[in-house]
């Protein structure tokens, strides 16, 4: 059932092209140009009128809205608000009839999301769900959506499922950027492209980078904090990956847009603070590498994700990954992959239920 590997994160993990490939499957077409996600189009109209977009998750899911957040706001040129469900329903949210509210779902069943929804549902807001499990409350409750086809996720910790949402938030923002006009034609079609290619990029890291990732894990293994850092798109998959660290090995880690550290985290650097910099080459790249050194000055241990080639940030860590090149729209989808199997090694080094961490669930049906 595990198909072959120790456990089914790592099976989840490797599953993502497939995952990724199935979201995309009958719904993008190169040849045409062409996006066809009929919930998105139904409602495509009060979407692009619409005054802002509130986005309403939780966990794993809810930095999948961060990053939803920057796209859309790119893109589409709407306003896009990002909620922790939790917080966003009982504190008596302003909804006006015909608000657009975006939920992000794996399970479909997580009681803060549902609530919420349910709420924002009576006050006349329209309701989108991106969901993976077909039929599931979310799903039902929602006006319209996109499914995930990430398949089933069965270790408790996300992954397939986050970049599965990742790529359905893309087709989303792309699709109402083609109908709002918001991009021009070149840069639609480059970023089709781009988001094409996204599987087979996936597939190259798995295959060309764990050596060097488990090496990593076996040298941190013991650490007992880290620090996660990136700007812009990465900045969501920093803290994404200090969530996946937390969950799979116990390991205390913080995640933060790289130029907050020097309004506090900063602190916390001495000789024995691993910082993970997501520093892949956009358009901060410049800012991020005086980030690496900053930490370097104080003895920080660097580890990078990096873009394949980049010599100045080989040359700066103590330790890389490399990961394809890629537009920085679609990159938090490859960069997150190398943050995954990090905390997977670690978490097998520290010899962890890695599928079933303590004290959580695979659906929190609970408030
Ligand atoms: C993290 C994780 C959780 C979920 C969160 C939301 O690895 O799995 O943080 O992302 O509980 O769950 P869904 O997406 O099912 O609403």
């Amino acid at each position: 059932e595990k198909g072959g590997y120790d456990h089914f994160m790592l099976k989840e993990i490797m599953e993502q092209p497939q995952a990724i490939f199935d979201s995309m499957r009958g719904r993008l077409d190169l040849e045409k140009l062409t996006i066809t996600l009929s919930g998105i189009e139904q409602y495509a109209e009060q979407i692009c009128k619409a005054n802002r977009i509130v986005i309403v998750s939780c966990g794993t899911s809810w930095h999948a809205g961060l990053v939803a957040e920057y796209l859309i706001e790119e893109l589409c040129r709407i306003n896009v608000e990002v909620e922790y469900a939790s917080e966003f329903r009982y504190r008596n949210p302003i909804i006006n009839e015909g608000d657009v509210i975006l939920a992000i779902s794996q399970s479909g069943e997580t009681a803060d999301t549902l609530v919420a929804l349910e709420n924002a549902k009576s006050k006349g807001a329209i309701i989108l769900g991106v969901v993976n499990v077909v039929g599931s409350s979310i799903a039902r409750l929602s006006h319209a959506g996109a499914y995930t086809h990430a398949g089933p996720e069965i270790g408790v910790a996300s992954t397939k499922a986050f970049t599965a949402q990742l790529t359905v938030l893309e087709l989303i923002a792309l699709k109402i950027a083609y109908i709002k006009k918001s991009i021009d034609d070149d840069q639609y079609a480059h970023l089709l492209n781009e988001l094409n290619a996204v599987p087979d990029k996936v597939q190259a890291i798995l295959d060309s980078q764990i050596p060097k990732i488990r090496e990593i894990a076996r040298k941190y293994k013991d650490a007992r904090d880290f620090l996660y850092l990136g700007r812009g798109y990465n900045f969501p998959i920093a803290l994404e990956g200090a969530l996946k660290l937390k969950e799979i090995t116990y390991i205390h880690a913080e995640g933060y847009p790289a130029a907050e550290m020097k309004h506090g985290p900063i602190a916390l650097v001495d000789e024995n603070l691993p910082v993970v910099f997501v520093a892949t080459k956009d358009r901060y790249h410049e800012k991020i590498v005086s980030n690496i050194q900053e930490v370097k000055a104080r003895k920080g241990h660097v580890i990078a994700v990096i873009t394949e080639g980049d010599e100045v940030s080989k040359q700066l860590a103590e330790d890389y990954i490399e990961i394809p090149e890629a537009d920085e729209i679609v990159a938090p989808i490859l960069s997150v992959i190398p943050l995954q199997l990090l905390s997977y090694y670690i978490g097998v080094e520290r010899n962890q239920d890695v599928d079933k961490p303590r004290n959580l669930a695979k659906s929190v049906t609970v408030e």
